[in-house]
């Protein structure tokens, strides 16, 4: 039966490895990576790249048609079994609990057993279907594309057996797209994330005192400022300030980074650099097998980011990329490790939003699910960003759509929080003239205080207060964020931080202060602020005063279409057999 599997793939167009992207999957799973080989006719288990597929017209329909057939054989299959949700529920449940072994050939050699015990049990008739289902519901898991593996199952294993196989795959991707707050942020952070009308708000697990850290949190992107980045006073990495005797710089490299260390070098290349500003192909030798793209194209595409950027002075589009090209690095981390068993863990550096054991949710699932208003997209900025993805690697034109570009700049717009050092400081030059086109970060100094700014996906939940319970603070010099707390907290309480400068300034009375400070958020965030100082002072105004006009009604924040689904408790859908299933194969 395992060569039934090979030819059922019809590897002749597997031959180069396999890169699929659903940009706009349920769980968005920014990429599944896949293939299969065969060695001495015997199906092995191997992860690469392959554009072939994306790039072969033939070879999409062919996996589009599969897909279609697979979703109505499900649907058209009796459910004959009398096995309840209930007990498929438990099933998942009991192989979410057990250990997978890691990367390399013990995964190999899992997926082989679990396809071999399925194939033993199918044999033994409909008494153990389950058992079957289950077996090759683990060899699913560990597999890396399992949108194809499901179509294998489709035409090897018998009809009830597959609709449980599907059935459990619904129920596995349904659990961890509603149940994603269950398990984020990990406890380790001190605080849950908990429902507050239509809006999700950070609340303490535990009680702290005035001054005490709540948590710290790594941004998942920084971006110095451009003033600072040309200075090259301070490390492209972690922003600490740079002693030049042990700066450390690259010849070919269009930004000019200079880090403070070679270990925040080998951060910054493995989890951004590399893919938008160094010139060497994206995969290691093993995989590459001579299919990068034109070197040329793709220093052009790098250097003309990286004009872009010195000359618009932004910050907020080199955080797009450097989020984009983390999502990629972090893929070809996994697939780099299987190949070359080197653990490049410790310098991918992911950090642990979700408990250790939990579900695994990749970087794009967190990002998916931050509020964000619609920021104005130049397109410009959009091409000079597809452009350097486009001739990094063949296939990443299709990651990068104007779509998906608009909505995470208007992410990194709204979430983005400044980082100040001790206050901040007082030398930042003014990038833009008029106020409505100067890039805005969340922070209680002001944006014309920081030295640059970051994605931190935790605090990206802290909702704003003029008289908030926290600040954040970069207590080590660097991008490390320690959220404190302003005064005592009591487990259960929001934690609130100040967006914008709510202080009120020495030239400036109460009233104009409280406008100041409305005015900002109501430009920045799109919201008309209604916490307790506002309300307090809105309501002790002097007789006659009138209500400043800020041109916002309500927050108007909003999520994904796809988020929105199940934050509002509606059940989504059942059109994808997989997790990570792509719902568009895009041409
Ligand atoms: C399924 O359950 C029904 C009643 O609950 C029973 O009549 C039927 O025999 C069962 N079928 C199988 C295959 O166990
Ligand atoms: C949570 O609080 C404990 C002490 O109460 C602290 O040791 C721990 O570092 C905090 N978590 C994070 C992520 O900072
Ligand atoms: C960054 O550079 C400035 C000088 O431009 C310096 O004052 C500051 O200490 C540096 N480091 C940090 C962490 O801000
Ligand atoms: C911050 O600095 C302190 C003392 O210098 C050190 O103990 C701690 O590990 C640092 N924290 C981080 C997150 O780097
Ligand atoms: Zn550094
Ligand atoms: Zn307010």
């Amino acid at each position: 039966m395992l060569i039934t599997f090979c030819h059922l793939l019809d590897l002749s167009s597997l031959s180069s490895p396999v890169i699929t992207m659903s940009a706009n999957s349920r769980t968005w799973s920014a990429l599944t990576i896949a293939g299969i080989t065969v060695a001495g006719g015997v199906l092995a288990y191997a992860v690469y790249f392959d554009y072939k597929r994306r790039n072969d017209t033939e070879f999409r329909k062919k996996l589009r048609k599969e897909k279609k057939r697979v979703q109505k054989a499900a649907a058209a299959a009796k459910p004959s079994l009398n096995i309840t949700t209930e007990e498929l529920r438990a099933a998942i449940a009991k192989i979410r609990s057990e250990e997978i072994p890691d990367i390399g050939p013990e995964r190999e050699a899992y997926f082989m057993q679990n396809v071999g015990i399925g194939e033993q049990l199918c044999a033994q008739g409909l008494a153990s279907a389950l058992p079957a289902a289950m077996s090759f519901f683990r060899a699913l898991r560990v597999y890396p594309s399992p949108v194809e593996l499901i179509m294998i199952y489709q035409k090897t294993v018998p009809d009830e057996i597959f609709k449980l196989i599907v059935e459990m795959t619904n129920l596995d991707a349904q659990a961890l797209a509603s149940g994603y707050y269950n398990f984020f942020p990990a406890k380790s952070f001190n605080v849950s994330v908990q429902d507050q009308g239509n809006k999700k708000i950070l609340v303490a697990e535990k009680d702290f005192d005035a001054g005490d850290v709540i948590y710290t949190e790594e941004p998942v992107v920084a971006a110095l400022d451009p003033d600072l980045q040309e200075a090259g006073t301070n490390c492209t990495h972690c922003f600490r300030l740079i002693h030049q005797a042990d700066a450390v710089s690259s010849d070919n490299d269009p930004l000019h980074a200079v880090y403070c260390s070679a270990e925040c070098q080998a951060k910054s290349k493995l989890q951004s650099h590399h893919c938008l500003f160094l010139p060497e192909p994206l995969l290691p030798p093993e995989l590459d097998q001579g299919q990068s793209l034109n070197t040329e194209a793709r220093s052009k595409g790098q250097q003309a980011f990286a004009d872009y950027l010195k000359e618009t002075k932004k910050t907020h589009p080199m955080l797009v990329a450097r989020f984009a090209a983390r999502q990629i690095a972090t893929e070809i981390g996994k697939l780099t490790e299987q190949v070359t068993k080197q653990d490049t863990s410790s310098i991918l550096d992911l950090p642990n939003y979700v408990e250790k054991g939990g579900p695994e949710y990749a970087l794009g699932d967190h990002f998916e699910r931050l509020r964000y208003v619609d920021a104005p997209v130049p397109e410009e900025e959009t091409k000079v960003i597809q452009g350097v993805f486009s001739n990094s690697l063949p296939g990443l034109d299709q990651f990068l759509t104007d779509e998906r570009h608009g909505i995470m700049l208007s992410k990194v717009a709204y979430n983005a929080i400044g980082v100040t050092f001790s206050g901040g400081r007082d030398n930042r030059p003014v990038f833009q003239e008029r106020p409505e086109d100067q890039e805005r970060t969340r922070t209680p100094y002001g944006t014309n205080r920081q030295v640059g700014s970051g994605v931190y996906i935790v605090s990206a939940y802290l909702g704003h207060s003029c008289d908030p319970s926290t600040k954040p603070a970069f207590k080590n010099g660097t991008t490390t964020l320690h959220l404190v707390a302003t005064r005592p907290i009591k487990k259960g309480d929001e934690l609130t931080m100040s967006y914008v400068d709510v202080t009120q300034h020495e030239n400036e009375t109460p009233e104009e202060a409280r406008r100041r400070r409305r005015f900002e958020l109501a430009r920045g965030w799109r919201f008309k602020c209604e916490c307790a100082k506002c309300t307090t002072e809105g309501a002790s105004a002097p007789e006659g005063a009138v209500e400043e006009d800020l041109g916002v009604e309500k927050d108007e924040s909003r999520l994904e279409a796809s988020v929105e689904r199940f934050s509002s408790g509606q059940v989504p859908e059942q059109t994808s057999a997989s997790p990570s299933a792509p719902e568009s194969e895009t041409d």
